[in-house]
């Protein structure tokens, strides 16, 4: 009877005990610990985030963002040419031959760009936003009419990404027509296609 009256309060106690838990448990779903800051996330952490993984985790959001290089100094013929232009290791170096990041996984990253730049090996970018081969988007064009500061009408607002994603479906007509014909601008098949 004794150890029958144990049992009865040792499994009330597990009971208590789980609801306590359970009860700790929607607490915790109610404030989640806040994020930490943005550039703290490590390339370690790096798994979650949008976008297609490149093979150095480069942060527009500390060198855009937080460093406030403008995009042209990196993408310098965006408004001359139909390609934006990408930056070469060298341009890259041009920096971090003297900044070596801030903690050691971001220290491994540059060491990718170093050995890179010492083999002379231009990093292999994976592209983000492609047009299929029928269609054609020229840059230029684009920044002369909306301005220089008209990526994030397309891009989203690329200085605050860790990892550049698509914001907006470019591969989708109606997204460039929806804009040409509210600025009546052609919509003529063949200045797209060809
Ligand atoms: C320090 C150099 C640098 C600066 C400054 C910079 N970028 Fe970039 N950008 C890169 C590199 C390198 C890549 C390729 C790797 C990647 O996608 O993260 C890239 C990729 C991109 C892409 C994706 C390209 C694709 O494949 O579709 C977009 C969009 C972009 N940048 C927009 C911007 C905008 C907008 C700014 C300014 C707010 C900016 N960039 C500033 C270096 C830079
Ligand atoms: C105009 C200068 C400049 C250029 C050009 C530049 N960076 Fe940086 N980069 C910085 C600064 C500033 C930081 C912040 C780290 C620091 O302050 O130690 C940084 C940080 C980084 C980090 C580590 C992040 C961190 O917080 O430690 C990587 C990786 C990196 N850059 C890669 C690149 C690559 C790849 C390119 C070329 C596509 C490039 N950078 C071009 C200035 C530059
Ligand atoms: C009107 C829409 C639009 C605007 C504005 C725009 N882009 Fe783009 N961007 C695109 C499209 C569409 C592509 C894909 C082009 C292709 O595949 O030929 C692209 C591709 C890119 C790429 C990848 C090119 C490559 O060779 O890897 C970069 C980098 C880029 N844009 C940067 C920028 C920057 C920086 C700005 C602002 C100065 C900007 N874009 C403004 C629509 C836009
Ligand atoms: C946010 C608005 C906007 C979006 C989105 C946009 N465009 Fe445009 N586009 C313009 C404007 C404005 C012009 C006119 C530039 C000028 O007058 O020179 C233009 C001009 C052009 C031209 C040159 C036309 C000519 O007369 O030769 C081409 C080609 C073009 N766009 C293709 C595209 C493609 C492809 C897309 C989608 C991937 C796209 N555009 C998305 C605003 C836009
Ligand atoms: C402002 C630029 C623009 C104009 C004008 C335009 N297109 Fe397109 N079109 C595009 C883009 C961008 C795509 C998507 C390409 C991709 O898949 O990456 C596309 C896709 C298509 C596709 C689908 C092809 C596929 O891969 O499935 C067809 C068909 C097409 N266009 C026909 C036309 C015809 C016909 C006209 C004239 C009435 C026209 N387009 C005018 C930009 C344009």
């Amino acid at each position: 009877m004794r150890k029958l009256a144990l049992f009865g309060s040792g499994s009330l106690a597990l009971l208590v005990g789980a609801m306590a838990l359970a009860q700790r448990d929607t607490r915790a779903q109610q404030a989640p610990a806040p994020a930490p800051p943005v550039w703290m996330l490590s390339p370690r952490d790096s798994s979650g985030l949008r976008g297609p993984r490149q093979p150095v985790f480069f942060r527009h959001d500390i060198h855009a963002g937080l460093n406030k290089i403008p995009c042209q100094y990196c993408h310098y013929s965006v408004a001359e040419s139909s390609e934006p232009g990408l930056p070469t290791t060298q341009a890259c170096m041009g920096c971090h031959l003297v900044i070596g990041g801030t903690d050691s996984s971001h220290k491994a990253e540059i060491k990718k760009l170093r050995e890179a730049s010492a083999q002379k090996q231009p990093i292999q970018w994976v592209r983000v936003h492609t047009l299929a081969r029928h269609a054609h988007f020229p840059h230029m064009r684009h920044i002369k009419a909306l301005g220089p500061n008209a990526c994030q009408t397309c891009h989203g607002d690329v200085a605050r990404m860790a990892q550049v994603f698509k914001v907006n479906n470019v591969n989708n007509m109606g997204f460039c027509i929806t804009c040409h014909l509210q600025r009546k601008v052609t919509r003529d098949c063949s200045v797209c296609h060809y």
